[in-house]
């Protein structure tokens, strides 16, 4: 698994170096009755099923679980950042539900506020954060009420106030962010060993006592601790001191919102994911739309055809999503995007044996030719059937790298997610459309995808990914193999996935030993191909049958599962 990871890392620098995919994942998919927790972080897994086995439901379960991940996986798991939590009720109590806790610009910012060359760390680039407003939402709606909010938040108070054993992955990880930021002093005493004085190994120990405090507040008061209590001046004084733009009004107006889920279907199943601010749910209803008017089964997962059929389908989803998504409170988003209509259109606009040029997608735009990495998912269900599908993020690994003084935890750096440069769309990928400029209270443009599959009200599927705007394209590929491919849990989530995303025009593909033979005629049908891993799909599939729980933790990072 180290080796995967450094993979990674180097990755990062030279896309040429992406490594190959093992064939098989070494992590077996855990088999569960009861309730399953499938995250990045065994002990985060293992926190959430215990709640199940103490008779909370799936969402109480999920927030122990995000609680927990701030302690542990530090890089995205968060207090200070953003996402969203998809609940599917158990069957015949209702429809599923979002509950949206995505970053807000604060209303100081401005639509060009960041000029070319702006960095993308630090004070300014923070959003308002939504996590803790949205968990305490989720518990408030749909929480079991069995297990109260703060016996869900004390086990990750223990792991801050006690510590837990720093594995390899997160000890590279760790290293990494220490030589990378020696600006930051809060990080560095944070999060540093013994003052930073030494690197982190495999076995040691992390305690985090000011985010065990921090932790407290919010058990004992809630969110509001975090947003007009202790935790709220800390906030206030570490953006004063640094020159960040939020107030205590920002934080005081601060609202997670439920919202209807976007829903379409594919193939008999119904598919539930994001509505705006996330791009997720329009996207990932739109390709998959299109991947319909095609027999993908009888060309083979890993034909070129199908490898092709799909990645056109990305390119004008993703065109489509630089063109017009943005936050609905402040740009309106054309409805036919999801319509079967729609997609039969752009079925027909693809030409089986050639690539598309993703400049002929958008003739209208004007686009020049010049001009971050960690967020984590997790999925849920318990005994009634009950599911949760979680996407939450600093947007960069360890998102700002702003501790706040005293409180110990990472404020994201969500705001470089808006259209930064307005006017400006490039074919290195840059966007400049105005649906997701910059304005004050609005929430940026996310691409994160939490989604689940049901069939007759009984969920089926339940998955999720980071990386970006990757993300969308990693769900449609375990969603695709999965339903077209009946592949089970664990095969659906390690087959080798793609990308394609209007612009940069050029297919990424995961290096695999199964799509060797595609890339040569690929290629010839007009496809510039690169390589990268991409995602970490933490799943949950149910066998319809005998109603087992499958869960399959990605090992593209590490991940672990936790039934009973
Ligand atoms: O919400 C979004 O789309 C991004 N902030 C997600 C960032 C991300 O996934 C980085 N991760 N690997």
């Amino acid at each position: 698994m180290k080796s995967l990871r450094t993979a990674l890392v180097a990755l990062a620098m030279s896309p040429s170096l992406a490594p190959r995919l093992p064939a098989e994942s070494p992590v077996p998919a855990v088999e569960a009755r009861n309730g399953l927790v499938v995250s990045v972080c065994p002990l985060a897994s293992r926190t959430g099923c215990d709640i199940l086995k103490r008779g909370g439901n799936a969402v109480d379960a999920a927030i122990a679980t995000a609680f927990a991940l701030a302690v542990t996986h530090p890089a995205a798991g968060n207090i200070g950042g953003g996402g969203f939590m998809l609940v599917h009720p158990a069957p015949g109590r209702g429809e599923p539900d979002v509950i949206e806790y995505r970053e807000t610009a604060p209303a100081a910012a401005a639509r060009d506020m960041f000029p070319r060359g702006s960095s993308k760390f630090g004070h300014r680039v923070v959003g308002v954060p939504g996590t803790v407003r949205g968990l305490e939402l989720a518990f408030q709606r749909y929480g079991s009420k069995a297990i109260s909010w703060a016996q869900l938040i004390e086990p990750a108070i223990h792991l801050a106030a006690d510590g837990f054993v720093v594995d390899q992955v997160l000890a590279d990880s760790l290293n990494e962010l220490l030589s990378q930021s020696p600006d930051f002093a809060e990080l560095q005493r944070v999060y540093g060993k013994d003052g930073g004085r030494v690197s982190w190994q495999p076995g040691d120990r992390l305690r985090q006592s000011d985010l065990a405090a921090t932790l407290r507040l919010i058990a004992e008061q809630g969110a509001d601790a975090l947003y007009s209590g202790r935790i709220a001046d800390q906030i206030v004084a570490e953006m004063d001191a640094g020159g960040g733009l939020i107030t205590r009004a920002d934080l005081k107006s601060y609202a997670a919102k439920p919202r209807q889920p976007v829903h379409g279907t594919y193939r008999g199943f119904d598919v539930w994911a994001p509505p705006s601010p996330s791009s997720g749910g329009v996207a990932l209803v739109q390709m998959l739309n299109v991947l319909e008017n095609f027999d993908l089964k009888s060309l083979g997962r890993n034909s070129p055809e199908t490898l092709h059929l799909v990645a056109e389908s990305m390119r004008r989803a993703y065109c489509d999503r630089a063109r017009y998504l943005g936050d609905s409170d402040f740009v309106s988003i054309p409805s036919h995007l999801t319509d079967k209509a729609y997609a039969r259109k752009l079925a027909a606009s693809i030409d089986r044996h050639r690539a598309t040029r993703s400049d002929d997608l958008a003739p209208d735009l004007s686009i020049v030719d010049r001009e971050g990495d960690s967020t984590t998912h997790f999925s849920v269900i318990d005994k009634d059937g009950m599911a949760v599908a979680n996407t939450y993020t600093l947007e960069h690994s360890y998102g700002s790298k702003v501790v706040v003084r005293g409180a110990g935890f990472l404020l994201n750096n969500e705001m470089v997610d808006f259209n930064l440069r307005p006017g400006i769309t490039t074919r290195r990928g840059g966007i400049g459309t105005p649906a997701n400029e910059i304005a004050p209270g609005k929430r940026m443009l996310s691409s994160q995808t939490p989604t689940i599959l049901s069939r007759d009200g009984r969920v089926r599927l339940v998955t999720g990914s980071p990386g970006g705007r990757t993300i969308i394209n990693t769900v449609l590929c375990v969603v695709v193999n999965s339903v077209d491919f009946g592949m089970d849990v664990r095969s659906a989530v390690d087959a080798p996935r793609q990308h394609h995303q209007w612009f940069p025009d050029e297919l990424r593909l995961e290096r695999s030993s199964l799509l060797r033979d595609a890339e040569p005629r690929l290629k010839q049908m007009g496809h510039r191909i690169t390589h990268a891993v991409q995602g970490d799909a933490h799943a949950i599939a149910v066998d319809p049958s005998t109603g087992v729980y499958r869960g399959a933790a990605d090992a593209r990072i590490r991940g672990g599962a936790a039934g009973y």
